[in-house]
């Protein structure tokens, strides 16, 4: 594991954005596994820069997204796959046919699950897999708990999640109790792990993320297991690592 901490956040969004790009700079058909949420958005803005002045291009790569709510619509302000069209995807020269989220209004989500599992299947591997760091531990929206699923699921977001979400939303009873998920097995299938934290509110869970022991409690501990791990850290959110 790759620990490297930055003063400041443009320093940390440049590397972030950096890695990516070399990644697509010497394969251009790699597969992105991306994630939402404040964390990603400064690494997002440098890579549309980057596509801007011509130093990348993203037309022949993928991209799958961790999760997604159950039950909204594609077009809500708050779902993720508007996340995705405003901080990236229609910023850049990405196919729209290539950038896969779960359906969070699928008629029946279980199927939506299978459906994204079989896509997922469909590309083998993820080259570079994005994630934020949830307060709780959780990646993508993989909460703690006894056992952990492998593949896509719905999963029942922990009141803790839904409170930290509820600034996307007009009001904290809008933020939806489900979400669809990529699973922990897509995740450390991936080539290379790209982990980005932010935040003094963030310090604690670092600390047990990446320096305490192994568990599904804190679903993040598993990177430890991972070959290929970065992990940019701003000085605060790395600040109780020893
Ligand atoms: C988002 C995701 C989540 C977030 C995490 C941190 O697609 O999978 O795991 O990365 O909740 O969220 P922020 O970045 O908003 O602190």
């Amino acid at each position: 594991m790759n620990i490297l901490t930055f003063r400041s956040q443009d320093e940390l969004n440049k590397a972030g954005a950096g890695i990516i790009t070399g990644l697509l700079q010497t394969n251009p058909k790699a597969c992105l596994g991306l994630a939402t949420g404040g964390t990603p958005v400064g690494i997002y803005r440098e890579l549309v820069e980057t596509c801007r002045q011509g130093l990348v291009s993203f037309s022949k790569a993928s991209a799958f997204n961790l999760d997604e709510y159950v039950g909204l619509d594609r077009s809500h302000p708050a779902s993720y796959y508007t996340f995705m069209q405003e901080h990236l995807f229609s910023h850049v020269d990405i196919a729209p046919e290539r950038c896969h989220i779960p359906d969070g209004s699928a008629p029946d989500p279980e199927a939506e699950c299978v459906r994204y599992d079989s896509l997922l299947e469909e590309i083998g591997q993820i080259d570079l897999q994005l994630l934020g760091l949830g307060h709780n531990g959780h990646i993508g929206f993989n909460e703690p708990d006894e056992e952990l699923e492998r593949g896509t699921h719905v999963v029942e977001l922990q009141e803790q999640t839904r409170q930290a979400n509820a600034r996307f939303f007009d009001r904290p009873d809008q933020v939806p109790t489900h979400a669809i998920t990529m699973g922990v097995g897509t995740i450390l299938k991936a080539k290379t792990i790209l982990l980005i934290v932010r935040g003094r509110d963030k310090a604690e869970i670092v600390k047990r993320a990446l320096q305490g022991p192994i568990t599904t409690e804190c679903p993040a501990s598993l990177l430890q297991t991972h070959p290929h791990v970065v992990v940019l850290l701003d000085s605060e959110a790395g600040s109780l690592l020893s």
